[in-house]
C-alpha cells in the first residue's frame, strides 16, 4: 500500500517525477524545453507553491495560470493532445507514487483545471454569439 500525499516533501516528490517524465515525452517536452526553454530552478519551486496551495490549502502561489498558459499558447499550440499527454503523465506519476484521499483529490483538480484551460484557450471569443 502506498502513502498518501501529506506535505510539502510529498508535493516536491510528485512535481520532480512529473516533470522529468515531460522533460522526456515527444509530445509535449519540446514545448518546455525548446520553445519556452524553462528555467527549471524558477519553475519548480513555483509549482511546488501551486500545488501546495491546491491541495493543501496554503495559499503561498501567487500568479495566473490561464495567462501563462495564453502566451504559452501563441508560441506553441496548447490542443486537445497536448492537454490529453499532460494529464496522463500527472495521473500516472500520482498513481505511481501515492494513493489515498489527496491523491484522488489531486488528479480530480489536475483534471478540472487543465479541462477548464484547455476550454479558455481553444474558445475563440469572436465566434461566441451573445443574445
Ligand atoms: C498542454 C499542457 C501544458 C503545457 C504544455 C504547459 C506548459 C507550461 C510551461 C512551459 C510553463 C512555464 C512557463 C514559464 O516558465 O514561463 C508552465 C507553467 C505553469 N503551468 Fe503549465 N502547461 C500545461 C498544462 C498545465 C496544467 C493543466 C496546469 C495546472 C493543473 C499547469 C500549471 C502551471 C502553472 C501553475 C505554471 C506556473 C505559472 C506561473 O505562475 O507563471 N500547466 N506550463
Amino acid at each position: 500500500m502506498k502513502a498518501d500525499i501529506k506535505n510539502r516533501a510529498d508535493i516536491i516528490i510528485l512535481v520532480d517525477s512529473f516533470y522529468t517524465k515531460v522533460q522526456k515525452n515527444l509530445a509535449i517536452g519540446p514545448i518546455f524545453t525548446d520553445v519556452v526553454k524553462v528555467d527549471w530552478n524558477h519553475h519548480l519551486p513555483k509549482m511546488y507553491d501551486f500545488w501546495e496551495s491546491i491541495l493543501l490549502g496554503k495559499a503561498i502561489y501567487k500568479g495566473n495560470p490561464m495567462l501563462t498558459h495564453f502566451a504559452i499558447n501563441n508560441k506553441a499550440s496548447l490542443r486537445e493532445e497536448e492537454f490529453d499527454t499532460w494529464k496522463r503523465i500527472f495521473f500516472e506519476t500520482v498513481d505511481a507514487l501515492f494513493e489515498g484521499e489527496n491523491a484522488t483529490t489531486i488528479k480530480q483538480k489536475a483534471q478540472s483545471i487543465a479541462d477548464l484551460m484547455h476550454f479558455k484557450i481553444n474558445s475563440n471569443p469572436s465566434k461566441i454569439k451573445i443574445v
